[in-house]
């Protein structure tokens, strides 16, 4: 099943990590999969996806913010400055209006670490992957 293939991808990825890093949270894709639907509310992921509410975010990862061609971003979001990296991704999927304030993203947060990086895990199942750190450090 092609979700768990990717699983056993990001575990291997971040147990890489594991060595130089005490503290991990290992994303699960699986469940990730599952996460995703909050925001499948407004935004669309994979090979044929539009932008919708928010941008598409097929290649999320390693990407510069406010850069999706065709979505028109909060000047907020464009003034970020922000790459999507994991410490990036972390902190706007915990409180995306502390790490962009004024950002036109209508989501809370996710409280939990494991969720974060649950959906992150699955992100990256998209497009190219830059960042190869599947791990988060605190
Ligand atoms: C209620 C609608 C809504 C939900 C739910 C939502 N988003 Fe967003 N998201 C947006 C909008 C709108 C933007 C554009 C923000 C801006 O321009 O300030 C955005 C932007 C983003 C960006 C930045 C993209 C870029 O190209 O710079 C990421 C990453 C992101 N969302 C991830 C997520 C994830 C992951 C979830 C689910 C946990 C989620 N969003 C849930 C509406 C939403």
């Amino acid at each position: 099943m092609k979700l768990a293939a990717a699983l056993i991808t990001v575990a291997a990825i971040a147990g890489q990590g594991v060595a130089a890093n005490a503290a991990v949270t290992i994303g699960n894709a699986e469940h990730g999969a599952v996460l995703f639907k909050q925001c499948a509310a407004c935004h669309r992921i994979g090979p044929h996806a539009q932008n919708n509410v928010g941008p598409v975010l097929t290649g999320v990862v390693g990407r510069r913010a406010a850069t999706y061609p065709g979505y028109s971003y909060s000047s907020a979001m464009k003034r970020s400055g922000i790459v999507w990296n994991d410490a990036e991704l972390d902190k706007f999927l915990h409180a995306p209006r502390k790490l962009v304030p004024g950002t036109k993203m209508g989501f809370l947060g996710f409280k939990r670490n494991q969720d974060v990086a649950d959906v992150v895990a699955y992100l990256k199942m998209f497009g190219p992957v830059r960042s190869k750190t599947a791990t988060r450090s605190k």
